[in-house]
């Protein structure tokens, strides 16, 4: 993990930097956002996604920035280590009382099944255990995305339960299925 020149963190993959969301970002992330088939493993992307959403989005983060180090809530963009193109983004939402956080993410669709969001979501894991001080670290999967799921059992992930008909999405009962990554003993901080 590296700080840029404003003091945010920057985390860099074998094939991918993760940093921050910048406003010339929006039409990217409307774009591949704007997918239905992530709106549809996803709760609060909505659809169809406008760059003005993108907008209201990433217009929260310089808040979130400046607290980071105390708050543990933040976003990254997902960008191509070569192309320096964004390809998704993945983010926490901390409640450092209980030294807890939540993980979220997505992918744009062209980039799916090459291992770009296992790479990701094991960096965050990291950075989460060793640069935050996180000692768990939760996500909750759409049953049936099985995508996601492995995406977190390879990120050290395992799951703990199914919450039935958690959510009403688009007419519909949703289970989630809840996974937890604990901090292992032999991280420091
Ligand atoms: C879930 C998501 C992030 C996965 O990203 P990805 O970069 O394609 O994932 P990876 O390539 O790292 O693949 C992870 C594993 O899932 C497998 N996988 C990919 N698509 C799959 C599918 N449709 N069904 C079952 N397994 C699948 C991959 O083969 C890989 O397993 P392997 O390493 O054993 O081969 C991406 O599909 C996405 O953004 N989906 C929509 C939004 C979303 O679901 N967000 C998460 C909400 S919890």
């Amino acid at each position: 993990m590296n700080l840029d020149g404003s003091g945010k963190p920057e985390i860099e993959t074998g094939r991918l930097v993760l940093n921050a969301l910048e406003m010339t970002d929006c039409a990217r992330v409307a774009s591949l956002a704007g997918d239905k088939r992530i709106y549809e493993m996803t709760l609060l992307i909505p659809h169809p996604y406008e760059p003005h959403h993108a907008e209201g989005w990433i217009s929260t983060h310089p808040g979130h920035w400046a607290r980071w180090r105390e708050d543990w809530t933040m976003n990254f963009a997902i960008r191509s280590k070569v192309s320096d193109e964004l390809m998704g983004a993945i983010g926490l939402v901390g409640v450092p009382r209980h030294k807890r956080a939540e993980m979220g993410y997505w992918l744009g669709v062209p980039f799916w099944g090459q291992g770009f969001m296992s790479e990701a979501a094991r960096a965050v894991v990291g950075f989460a255990f060793e640069t935050l001080g996180v000692n768990r670290l939760e996500a909750g999967v759409f049953d049936g995305n099985e995508a996601s799921a492995k995406v977190l059992r390879k990120a050290g992930f395992v799951e703990e339960g199914v919450l039935r008909a958690r959510f009403l999405k688009d007419g519909k009962f949703v289970d989630e299925r809840m996974f937890a990554n604990l901090k292992p003993a032999s991280c420091t901080s």
